[in-house]
């Protein structure tokens, strides 16, 4: 039998929604309004949540399962929603995308796809400077449009409380429709399907993809002739879909915390999964001391300066318990470091007997700025190679050491825009101007994200051959 490990170092301070405020904090604005601030926590206070803590707790064990490599997760979305941005066809787009790559990653992995979106409050972001000079001005740094607005001017980079209620509103609505997309009739497995019938057609890589597409269409078929149509079958016309978002900005958060009145815990309501980044993962911060409070499953971003001791450090007061489905550890170590940063932190996660999920985020590690002077301007872009090589390692890392490669976390859209290079269609950095519209980091348009899940699911696929991972492999539903 296991022995369940020692805790390590427990902080002996107890915990309110309030004890981040006495923690060091990083990337946090500085309101020039103090009682503004205020009287908006108090007025967000009132509101309702926006979700409910049992949906948080289904989440939880969803990927509890996922930790055991039973199984996979798709977390995506955009790297930072706007207001200005703030339509249905947007979010429909983005949520079809994701559904469609939960499909080809269902038949790659044989197992359920736990959807989460990076959406209905991915508001607020780090930076790595507090101002930004353009033209010999400073202004203090844009960090989401919950905080202060994009534009260069003065009077938009004001934090401005404000924001904090318009976000709130449009998470709500947001929410709203993609709870009416997955249980009204949207989310039909078959449609999806069709949508990725038609992708695989179109793609100058068809012959590849098609391979894929058919063998899904005949299990479709044979599922039918089974009498598990949309009409009969729940799964096959609803799905369970998750919203996640980075808690960065704590008033916010903590105004959106609630006891769950079952359980008398307290849950963050803002969204159903909040994660740490990773430039506000320090174990004695404020933002892992105010999530520390909240039962709902967390995740944390692990780059290449997180080491192992520290990291064992945070999951201790995170999830001292050790509760499986709690923690969620994003790797984005960038392809040329994921090879020698990875390893080392699975092995002392593993050999302290901790229970987490790993994720991949392929996109972060791996953001370049394009040749300014091909561009005229210099902009952030990604490559589509060097993100599957990230996605590629990790899952050869993961299988070297007997563990599980437990999902991918990807900033997408559902546009047609032109901020990554590569992927079948070849975009080069001259053709980025054409449609980069991202307020933030460069995102997969709609093609290279589903490329990517196919891609992935052809990983899935032949890692699941018996002799890869005996151990996992005999966890995993026979095909
Ligand atoms: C992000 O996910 O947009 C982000 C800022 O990530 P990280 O914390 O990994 O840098
Ligand atoms: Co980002």
């Amino acid at each position: 039998m296991p022995t369940q490990p020692p805790i390590r170092s427990l902080p002996v301070h107890p915990w309110n929604p309030d004890s981040w405020r006495d923690c060091p904090i990083r990337q946090v604005p500085t309101y020039p309004d103090q009682a503004k601030l205020e009287e908006m926590e108090r007025r967000l206070q009132r509101y309702p949540p926006l979700v409910f803590a049992g949906e948080a707790r289904r989440l939880k064990a969803q990927l509890a399962l996922a930790s055991e490599g039973k199984a996979f997760v798709l977390q995506g979305g955009d790297c930072a929603e706007s207001f200005s941005d703030f339509t249905a066809n947007v979010i429909r787009d983005t949520f079809r995308v994701l559904l469609q790559m939960a499909v080809v990653l269902t038949f790659g992995a044989s197992l359920p796809v736990v959807k989460m979106g990076r959406m209905a409050g991915q508001f607020a972001k780090p930076r790595s400077s507090d101002t930004e000079t353009v033209g010999g001005v400073t202004l203090p740094s844009y960090r989401g449009d919950i905080v202060n607005g994009p534009e260069f001017s003065p009077a938009s980079r004001i934090p401005d409380p404000a924001r904090m209620e318009f976000g709130y509103f449009q998470s709500a609505s947001t929410l709203n429709l993609l709870r009416a997309f997955s249980s009204g009739g949207y989310a039909d497995l078959h449609e999806v399907h069709r949508w990725n019938l038609d992708f695989a057609e179109r793609s100058p890589l068809a012959a590849r993809y098609q391979v894929l597409a058919q063998r899904i269409d005949e299990t479709l078929s044979f599922m039918k002739a089974c009498g598990m149509t949309s009409a009969t079958t729940r799964d096959m016309r609803e799905t369970d879909f998750y919203i996640s978002h980075e808690a960065l900005l704590l008033p916010y958060e903590q105004a959106l915390c609630r006891v769950d009145s079952t359980t008398g815990d307290w849950y963050g309501c803002s969204a159903h999964f909040l994660w740490i980044g990773d430039r506000t993962r320090q174990p004695e911060g404020a933002h892992v001391e105010f999530l520390r409070g909240l039962q709902n499953p967390l995740g944390m971003k692990v780059g290449p300066t997180q080491n192992p001791d520290e990291l064992l450090r945070v999951l201790d007061i995170l999830n001292p318990r050790n509760e499986a489905g709690r923690i969620t550890l994003i790797s984005r170590m960038g392809a040329d470091k994921v090879g020698d940063k990875l390893p080392p932190l699975v092995r002392a996660v593993e050999n302290a007997g901790r229970k987490v999920l790993w994720l991949c985020d392929p996109m972060h590690g791996n953001t370049i700025n394009a040749g300014g002077n091909s561009v005229g301007v210099s902009l952030k872009t990604r490559n589509f190679d060097a993100i599957l090589h990230e996605v590629r390692d990790f899952f050869d890392i993961h299988t070297a050491e007997g563990t599980w490669a437990g999902g991918v976390h990807v900033e997408m859209t559902g546009h047609d825009v032109t901020e990554c290079t590569g992927g079948a269609h070849r975009l080069s950095e001259t053709d980025l101007t054409a449609r980069y519209e991202t307020f933030c980091d460069p995102r997969l348009n709609a093609e290279q994200s589903l490329e990517l899940a196919f891609l992935v699911a052809e990983e899935l696929k032949t890692r699941r051959l018996p002799g890869v991972s005996p151990a996992l492999a005999s966890q995993q539903p026979m095909s």
